[in-house]
This record gives structure tokens, C-alpha cells and sequence, in this order.
């Protein structure tokens, strides 16, 4: 017998949100298991911070990052109008998700990287049987060329530029205000190219909510660190301004220290982008005794050159009792 509430939380995104989802009876729904993904309390976090913190934990989407809630929507709508090929321009994320929902639908993808996307999530998406090119230049100038060849008519964009993204990317948020029964006091969100505060906005919108989001971007936008949200000109600037969303900037320093202290003190470990959230919290007291929702947007495990870069390396010891009590004193 299956345990309490796993076909419930099994369900499809598009299945458990279809009245609100641009989809009918004849939307052939492609699904890897996305969505109904853990909303962690922080009790660590909330005492130093002094507010109410719960994590929204993305990672454990099928592909390991958010991206996969509007993937599921925009593959299944390409594939309902006859499309037979896809393409995105990525720093990575969306490139594996692509990849991944290209393959169960049976499509081919064709993934655009930046010459900066993070090792794991192009080993994604090789693996996955896209073809992966990689652009000689930067995300800005991929999505450019990914816009083009789109507009040509034999491929699909699968950018958030798409709207199906952003429909199946609000289903976040609806989860959210579920799991608590009712929404909390701010949303917090890394900001790239905004297709996702644009989605929290439109679901908040479409609930009826005033709920401030706060939107988190890379204080230098074209260099930061946190190689998913290296975007120089979101392309979704204007629909966040127009959102009311509150942006702010962090530093690259700020960053790491909110990433490592996620992992240290709470278990997630997370790509450095997804916690650019932490980061304004750590650094701001406005939220102060809040109940607020961070959104982890992408798994530690895409990015192991940053996390090798900035997490201790192993000691080597001897197989030996006394030896490895001595090296963990
Ligand atoms: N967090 C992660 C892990 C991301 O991969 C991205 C964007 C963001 C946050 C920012 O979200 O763009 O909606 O404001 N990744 C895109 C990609 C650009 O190509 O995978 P946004």
C-alpha cells in the first residue's frame, strides 16, 4: 500500500492545478513528477534572524531546480501544437529542464549555454540527449540568437519569454499559501531574468493577494558568481518593475556566506544563486518578525566547482579509530 498522501503529492503540477493552467482535455500532459515540493520551517535561521523563516525547496524538482514547473506546461502546449523541436538559451538551469521534458515528450531540444553555465547542469543536459551548443559569448547573447531561430517557426522557445513557463511557474506560490494555509508575510526570490518573480506576481494577482515579494538580483549583474543569474539585461525588467516587486542587490560575498551558512545550518545545500534570498535577510532588518517564504531555486550539485572552491577540503587521515578522532577534534 502506497504511504499517506504520496499519490497525492505524486501527482502531476499540471493534473493538481489544471482549472488554473492554460491547458484543455486535449493537452497531452508531459510529466516527470514535478511540483509538491517541500516547504521547510528554518528554526535555526528564524532564531538569528529574528523572523519566521520556511524555505520553498525547488531542488527537488526532477531536474533538481524550479525551472521544471513551467518546463512541464510549455513542453506539453508545444507538443499539443504539433512542434517537434525545442529550443532555449540558458545559464544552465533551463537548459536541463528543457532537456529533460524535450526527451519524455519526444522531441528534440536544442539548448543554447553561456560559455559561463555550471558543469553539473551541462552534464545534464548532454546526458539528457539535447544538443548542446555552447555560444561564443554571453546568456544575453544566447537568448538573442535562441528569440531568432524560434521566430523562424521550427522550433519552440522554451525561455520564460514563453508564457506557458510562467503559468506553470506560479504554481509555486499557490503551493505555498496551501501549505500554510494562507500567504505569508513576503515572498523572497533571486532575480535573473525575472520570469520567476513575474510568475509569483501573477499568481498573487490572480489569488487575490497584496503579498510583497521581494526580488533578489546580483549586484554585479554581467560577472557575479552565482552563474545562473549572470544577466546582464533581465528580460523580464519591465514586467518586474511593473509587478511592484521590491528588488535589492547583493554581493558576490554576501552570497557565499548566506550559501554556506544554508547548508551549515539548515541541511540544504543549494547553488550559490539560490541563495541570493538569505543573503538580503542576513543583510537587512526589514522583514524583521516576519513570516517569510525564501525560495531555494537550484541544487548544490549543479554547480561542484563553486561548492569546491568555497567548502573544506577532506583531511586525509590513516584508517585508523584514534587517528580519525584526533583529525575531527
Ligand atoms: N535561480 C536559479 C537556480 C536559476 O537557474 C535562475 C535562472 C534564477 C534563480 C533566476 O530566475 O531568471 O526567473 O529571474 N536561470 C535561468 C536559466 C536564466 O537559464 O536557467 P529568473
Amino acid at each position: 500500500m502506497a504511504a499517506r498522501g504520496v499519490a497525492e503529492v505524486a501527482a502531476p503540477l499540471i493534473e493538481r492545478y489544471r482549472d488554473r493552467l492554460p491547458v484543455s482535455e486535449k493537452t497531452p500532459v508531459v510529466s516527470l513528477g514535478e511540483g509538491s515540493t517541500p516547504l521547510l520551517h528554518a528554526p535555526r535561521l528564524s532564531e538569528r534572524l529574528e523572523l519566521d523563516l520556511w524555505l520553498k525547496w525547488e531542488a527537488s524538482n526532477p531536474t533538481a531546480s524550479y525551472k521544471d514547473r513551467g518546463m512541464t506546461v510549455a513542453v506539453s502546449k508545444a507538443l499539443e501544437d504539433g512542434a517537434r523541436a525545442v529550443v532555449c538559451a540558458s545559464t544552465g538551469n533551463t537548459s536541463a529542464s528543457a532537456a529533460a521534458y524535450a526527451a519524455r515528450a519526444g522531441l528534440q531540444a536544442v539548448v543554447l549555454v553561456a560559455e559561463t553555465a555550471a558543469r553539473g547542469k551541462l552534464i545534464q543536459a548532454r546526458a539528457l540527449g539535447a544538443r548542446v551548443l555552447a555560444v561564443r559569448g554571453s546568456f544575453d547573447e544566447a537568448l538573442t540568437a535562441a528569440r531568432k531561430l524560434g521566430e523562424r517557426g521550427d522550433h519552440v522557445l522554451v525561455n520564460s519569454l514563453n508564457q506557458n513557463r510562467v503559468e506553470g511557474q506560479k504554481t509555486a506560490v499557490f503551493e505555498i499559501v496551501e501549505e500554510l494555509g494562507g500567504p505569508p508575510d513576503a515572498f523572497v526570490l533571486p532575480y535573473g531574468g525575472g520570469g520567476n518573480t513575474t510568475a509569483y506576481a501573477k499568481a498573487l494577482s490572480e489569488l487575490g493577494l497584496a503579498t510583497p515579494i521581494h526580488a533578489i538580483e546580483a549586484a554585479d549583474r554581467p560577472r557575479t558568481l552565482a552563474s545562473a543569474i549572470q544577466i546582464k539585461e533581465p528580460a523580464h525588467r519591465d514586467r518586474v518593475e511593473a509587478s511592484g516587486a521590491n528588488v535589492h542587490a547583493v554581493s558576490d560575498e554576501e552570497i557565499v556566506a548566506a550559501w554556506l551558512e544554508l547548508a551549515r545550518e539548515e541541511g540544504l545545500f543549494c547553488e550559490p544563486s539560490s541563495a541570493a534570498g538569505l543573503a538580503f535577510l542576513r543583510g537587512s532588518d526589514e522583514l524583521h518578525g516576519a513570516r517569510v517564504v525564501v525560495t531555494i531555486t537550484g541544487h548544490g550539485l549543479k554547480d561542484p566547482g563553486a561548492a569546491d572552491f568555497h567548502a573544506p577540503a577532506p583531511l586525509v587521515v590513516d584508517p585508523d579509530p584514534d587517528a580519525i578522532t584526533r583529525a575531527t577534534e
